[in-house]
């Protein structure tokens, strides 16, 4: 007897239908066809348990399943449970009517019980597309799934559960979302808030400034002075991501198999590798690709703590995906392709040693060290990185005094209308969708100074010694800095603002 089940397949971010043919004939043999992997090929011995030690049994007779399109590479034993019960229902020791209008996935172990899939929330999106009724997958996986409107979802914990459904009408429970109301209620608590850091007024003003334009920043300071601290809280003040940007990012965390609890992920990412990290992990890839951390950063920050401590290939091989926004991978017969449009937040010490023209440091460094250090990070990444800051500790009586600071929902207000006249200037524009992408160009066309405005920043330049590349950086900054006020026109204060936040280019630094 033939049947059909279905499944899918993930493929960057998007999911493509399987349609498993199971046909049990007379004869003695079990055949698995359609390019499947390694865990494919052995789930029949999972398989062949979980059935056992459930009542059931693969039927000693000859077995062949097709895995359609056979073109369509598939991968992972997210299949065991759609292979179990389609070989039940072809052998006839379950009845399953209406199995062709289910998605059913899962890893069975041993005794039946299922384990959670990757790409769950894509492939809930593909299924509705095309029509199915229902997804019957893991319930640590239901929650995410179930973000999709007009597709039953069932989580389960057991084949017994999906054998009784089918053959017995024993009724599962369906996990139902309301995806909006989920989406508003987690909007406005972000997990870190600005009011949790004492004093550093003038860096939070700096880091508001980098969320209204979404320029990349550096913060360099010495050890504890709350670099990290900071960082951290950046995600909380950029502007609420829309429903869209929530779908996008939720599916990328998904296809790794790192949804949380929320099912929809409503607040932006924050990532923060490790500086041993790989050019895989970081960028994606691997021979069954998949997202990397700029990737997982997708509408969130992406924070490289320790920059010079990175290996400098890695950070090379951030730059493309940093440009384009998205990172696509190649392999001999498919491409894959993920968004990666990310903040990136940067830290280091001044120094190896971590200190900087610091009498008091409990460590020197020599200038030839120094120089080996900071020339780590020159170049070509430094020049994406609009704004430096330097970080100083707090003092005591500033850390513990009572008063508490503005919370990131005040200061995400004043960036979300930063924003909205951002928006609305670049309205014209396919790429450019805030000031930090603006191009040459567009520059010229939008912070246009007036001739005091433009001796102060040539005299500025001048005295600081600041580098040609410094001066692009400076425009774009002036004109959030603007943006933030309300002010059409860039003007001298402005200018004068956006200047104290090249750090990195004054003489002594890089040089
Ligand atoms: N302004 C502040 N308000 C409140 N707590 C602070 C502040 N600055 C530092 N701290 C405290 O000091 C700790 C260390 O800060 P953090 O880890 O962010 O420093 P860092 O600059 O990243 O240091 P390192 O270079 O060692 O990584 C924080 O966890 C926090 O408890
Ligand atoms: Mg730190």
């Amino acid at each position: 007897m033939l049947k059909k089940i279905y499944a899918s397949a993930v493929f960057g971010v998007e999911a493509s239908t399987i349609t498993v043919e199971v046909n049990v004939d007379s004869g003695i043999g079990y055949h698995l066809v359609g390019l499947p992997d390694n865990a494919i090929k052995e789930s029949n011995f999972r398989i062949a348990a979980a059935l056992q030690n459930n009542g059931y049994k693969i039927p000693g007779k000859k077995i062949t399943i097709n895995m359609a399109p056979a073109d369509l590479r598939k991968e992972g034993s997210a299949y065991d449970l759609t292979l179990a019960i389609g070989i039940l229902s072809a052998s006839q020791q379950i009845q399953a009517e209406n199995l062709d209008q289910y998605l059913i996935m899962g890893e069975l172990s041993l005794d039946g019980s299922i384990h959670p899939i990757k790409g769950a929330l894509p492939i809930a999106v593909k299924a509705r597309e095309e029509g199915f009724k229902g997804f019957i997958l893991p319930s640590s996986n239901a929650k995410e799934a179930a973000i999709v409107n007009d597709l039953e979802v069932y989580g389960v914990d057991n084949i017994k559960q999906v054998i009784d459904y089918f053959d017995k009408a024993v009724s599962l429970e369906q996990t139902i979302i309301d995806t909006r109301e989920e989406f508003n209620k987690s909007l406005n608590f972000p997990e870190f808030d600005f009011s949790d850091v004492k004093g550093q007024e003038g860096i939070k003003r700096c880091m508001e400034i980098a969320a209204a334009g979404g320029h990349n920043i550096i913060l360099i300071g010495p050890p504890g002075a709350g670099k990290t601290m900071l960082a951290k809280r950046l995600p909380s003040i950029l502007p609420p991501m829309t429903l869209y940007e929530a779908l996008e990012t939720t599916k990328i965390h998904s296809v790794v198999g790192r949804v949380k609890d929320t099912g929809l992920m409503a607040q932006r990412p924050f990532r923060s590798p490790h500086h041993t990290i790989s050019n895989v992990a970081l960028v994606g890839g691997g021979s069954y690709p998949q997202p990397g951390e700029i990737s997982l950063s997708h509408n969130g920050v992406l924070f490289l703590d320790e920059l010079p401590e990175f290996k400098r290939e890695v950070l090379e091989v951030m730059r493309q995906p940093l440009e384009d926004r998205e990172v696509t991978i190649s392999r001999a017969k498919f491409t894959v392709t993920y968004p990666s449009s990310f903040m990136l937040v940067a830290s280091m010490n001044p120094s190896p040693g971590g200190y900087f023209n610091d009498p008091n440091a409990p460590v020197t460094s020599s200038p030839a060290e120094m120089q080996r250090y900071l020339s780590k990070v020159s170049g070509p990444l430094l020049d994406r990185i609009d704004i430096h800051i330097e970080v100083t500790p707090v003092p005591f009586d500033k850390l513990s005094e009572e008063r508490k600071s503005e919370s990131s929902v005040t200061i995400r207000e004043r960036v979300t209308k930063a924003r909205e006249s951002q928006t609305q200037r670049f309205s014209d524009s396919e790429t450019v969708h805030y000031n930090a992408q603006m191009n040459t160009k567009q520059i010229r066309k939008y912070c246009a100074l007036d001739a005091a405005s433009k001796d102060l920043l040539k005299t500025a330049m001048e005295r600081l010694n600041l580098s040609a590349r410094a001066y692009d950086r400076i425009l774009k900054v002036s004109r959030t800095i603007a943006d933030l006020e309300g002010s059409e026109t860039v003007n001298g204060t402005h200018i004068s603002e956006a200047i104290q936040y090249r750090s990195l280019d004054r003489e002594g630094w890089l040089g």
